[in-house]
């Protein structure tokens, strides 16, 4: 007969911050498969509400206008690693907001702060909701929305890295393509990391992983053992 019923691992929260190219939404929703907890990626919530003002008419370059419909869209996340969705007013928005048009004006809308404080609020809500924990990737996750993560995280690469990495997800690019994809990384990692509200930034209490010469099983690794090791410390 057992004499104490098995206990489940307490949820844990898992931050995992850094610039595009480094390898981000990979090593999150691996880590989180591997561990059975739940998926968020947040700049997928970004991208969203940027879908959502360009197909409202909404010059995202005009700050008010976007901070005065910040509210109206209704985005929900779905946080299954293995089928992680986005819908805005019930619409799946998955594909849509992968496109160039939605990626070149997402730094302008995240920038403002009432799309911020509406995301925010999103995120700390399903964070506190994931049964088992979850690992919510981003920009600003464990300097801003979730502080007291049990583990934070901070991924970097070289420029060159990146660049290749994004490159490589798309075929047929030659090395033109390789130059302007670098550029555009460089433009978006300076409005991010230079915006007022929140910008992309490592917390001091971070682990810092650089990822360029690691292979995707290395960093999903690397970052297993460490909630790991969080999970046996705690
Ligand atoms: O991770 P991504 O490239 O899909 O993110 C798209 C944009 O969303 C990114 O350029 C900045 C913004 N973002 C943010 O401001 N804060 C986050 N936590 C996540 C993304």
């Amino acid at each position: 007969m057992e004499t104490a019923a098995r206990t489940a691992p307490a949820a844990v929260i898992v931050a995992i911050d850094g610039p595009a190219g480094t390898g981000k939404s990979s090593t999150s929703k691996s880590v989180a498969a591997k561990l059975g907890l739940g998926y968020l990626d947040t700049g997928a919530q970004y991208r969203a509400i940027t879908w959502w003002m360009v197909a409202n008419g909404i010059d995202v370059e005009d700050a008010v206008a976007v901070a005065d419909a910040a509210g109206k869209p209704a985005i929900v996340s779905g946080t299954d690693p293995a089928n992680p969705t986005i819908t805005v007013d019930g619409t799946d928005v998955s594909g849509p907001i992968r496109t160039q048009e939605v990626t070149s004006r997402v730094s302008a809308v995240s920038a403002v702060p009432e799309v911020r404080a509406v995301i925010t609020e999103l995120q700390r809500t399903i964070a506190a909701e994931a049964p088992r924990g979850i690992v919510v990737e981003g920009r600003d996750i464990g300097t801003t929305v979730l502080p007291d993560a049990d583990l934070k995280i901070f991924l970097t690469a070289s420029p060159e890295v990146r660049a290749a990495r994004r490159s490589g997800e798309l075929k047929g690019k030659d090395a033109a393509d390789l130059v302007s994809t670098q550029a555009a990384l460089a433009r978006r990692d300076a409005l991010d990391s230079g915006r007022k509200a929140s910008p992309l930034a490592k917390a001091d209490d971070a682990v810092e992983v650089d990822t360029s010469e690691l292979t995707l099983d290395q960093v999903i690794e690397c970052v297993v053992t460490l909630v790991e090791e969080k999970r046996t410390a705690a």
